[in-house]
């Protein structure tokens, strides 16, 4: 990783980004608490906590919690009476993120469902849940094409929809990548060429946790 980026990032973290005893709390107990260093930066964060305010979300789904640092960001974007629900496998981590969030005084707005993302997300479909008007999709690459389908089903028309690490150091590029993340993320990406429901981009992002990059799509209509 070039020192640069992460002096870049530690700028701008120290003066667009108040210090946040939550926050610090929720990394400094991910730590502690052994899960791996693989949550969004802080700049990043507060993107996800922007953009969710810019599309009024009052519904979040988030797939993949870790110890809920990028979903105490979002669910602060929340309105009164607002929801995010958050999909974690790991038993553990899904400890540890309850207990930050209730740390940040958000366990009322927030819900962590423990299980396989695509099973939760299956019953979800089953059950016709209201639609979100935000998802994050953060959880295993492998599996990128089958979370954004399902985020297409739980969708309404505005929903905005980021995915995080499609990039992966530049792999992405890589059309003979046998990394089944690669792959993931390409078969999603080759899905979306032929999705007209869905406006996409995806940006390169360099800083504290190197060289990766995000997608980012509105649902145009359904
Ligand atoms: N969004 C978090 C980081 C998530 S890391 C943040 O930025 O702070 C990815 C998480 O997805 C890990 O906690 C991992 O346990 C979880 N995960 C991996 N495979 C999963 C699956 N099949 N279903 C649900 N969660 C999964
Ligand atoms: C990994 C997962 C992430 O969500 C991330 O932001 C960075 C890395 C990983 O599984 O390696
Ligand atoms: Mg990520």
């Amino acid at each position: 990783m070039e020192p640069v980026w992460t002096d870049v990032d530690d700028f701008f973290t120290q003066h667009l980004l108040p210090a946040d005893d939550a926050l610090s709390a929720a990394m400094e107990t991910s730590v502690a608490e052994g899960l791996p260093p693989i949550s969004v930066t802080p700049p990043q964060g507060k993107l996800l906590y922007l953009l969710a305010r810019m599309c009024h979300a009052r519904r979040i789904l988030e797939i993949g919690t870790l110890g809920a640092y990028s979903t105490i960001w979002m669910a602060r974007a929340l309105p009164a009476g607002g929801t995010l629900i958050t999909l974690e496998i790991d038993e553990h981590h899904a400890d540890v993120a309850r207990r930050n969030l209730s740390r940040a005084g958000l366990d009322d707005r927030v819900e962590v469902r423990l299980g396989r993302a695509a099973d939760t997300l299956d019953a979800m479909r089953s059950d016709r849940v209201e639609p979100f008007d935000f998802i994050f999709v953060d959880a295993d690459k492998a599996s990128s094409d089958v979370y954004f389908e399902a985020a297409l089903d739980l969708s309404h028309e505005g929903t905005v929809i980021v995915v995080d690490n499609v990039v992966r150091s530049g792999k992405v590029a890589d059309a003979a990548s046998t990394d089944p993340d690669i792959q993931g993320i390409r078969r999603m990406t080759e899905r979306l060429a032929t999705e007209p429901r869905v406006s996409a981009t995806a940006i390169q992002t360099v800083g504290g946790k190197s060289y990766d990059g995000f997608l980012l799509g509105i649902v145009e209509g359904r």
